[in-house]
């Protein structure tokens, strides 16, 4: 399945910013309007793809994503690594904003992710997660997140917008 995924973002790549510019963009606007003054650096982008939502925020941020291609496109001064959310590969307690924008539906693992994604954040850290409407594990997903994190959410259209801090 991961193949499957990686395979598939490596081939839309180079057309994703045509195809879905728009679309994240008017997601990331709302963001802001949203909750704005909550997003502080360092921000940790999980499933950035080709960087819109890692860059779009004008602070120092790390975007994350398996997929080479996909990083290929992603032009920026702001950091990139290859990797997966099951794996972080970064310190304990290191991001005070963690965002994943329209990607966690593809984790492998989601419980793993959810441990790194807590891992990795300082503990008074601020969460974005969208997650399509659409997906298939849609409703297991918004489960696993509630379990964890206090988080209020909006309805985009596409996808559900979830934001908040940690359950302490
Ligand atoms: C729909 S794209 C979203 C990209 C970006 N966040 C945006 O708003 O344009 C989903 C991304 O999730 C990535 N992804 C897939 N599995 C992942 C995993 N296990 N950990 C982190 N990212 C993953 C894909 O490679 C893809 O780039």
């Amino acid at each position: 399945m991961v193949k499957m995924i990686k395979k598939f973002y490596s081939l839309i790549s180079k057309g994703y910013n045509k195809l879905y510019y728009e679309e994240q963009i008017k997601k990331l606007r709302i963001i802001k309007k949203l909750v704005g003054n909550k997003i502080k650096p360092l921000l940790l982008d999980i499933g950035c793809g080709t960087g819109i939502s890692t860059d779009f925020f004008g602070i120092k941020a790390v975007g994350i994503d398996p997929s080479l291609e996909m990083l290929k496109e992603f032009n920026s001064k702001n950091d990139k690594v290859c990797g997966i959310c099951e794996h972080l590969p970064f310190k304990n307690e290191t991001f005070k904003t963690i965002i994943s924008i329209t990607a966690i539906h593809n984790f492998k693992n989601i419980d793993k992710a959810i441990d790194e994604i807590k891992r990795v954040a300082k503990k008074d850290a601020f969460f974005i997660f969208t997650l399509l409407k659409r997906s298939k594990k849609f409703k297991t997903i918004k489960k696993i997140l509630e379990k964890n994190f206090n988080l209020e959410e909006f309805d985009e259209g596409k996808d559900l917008i979830l934001f908040g801090k940690l359950i302490d």
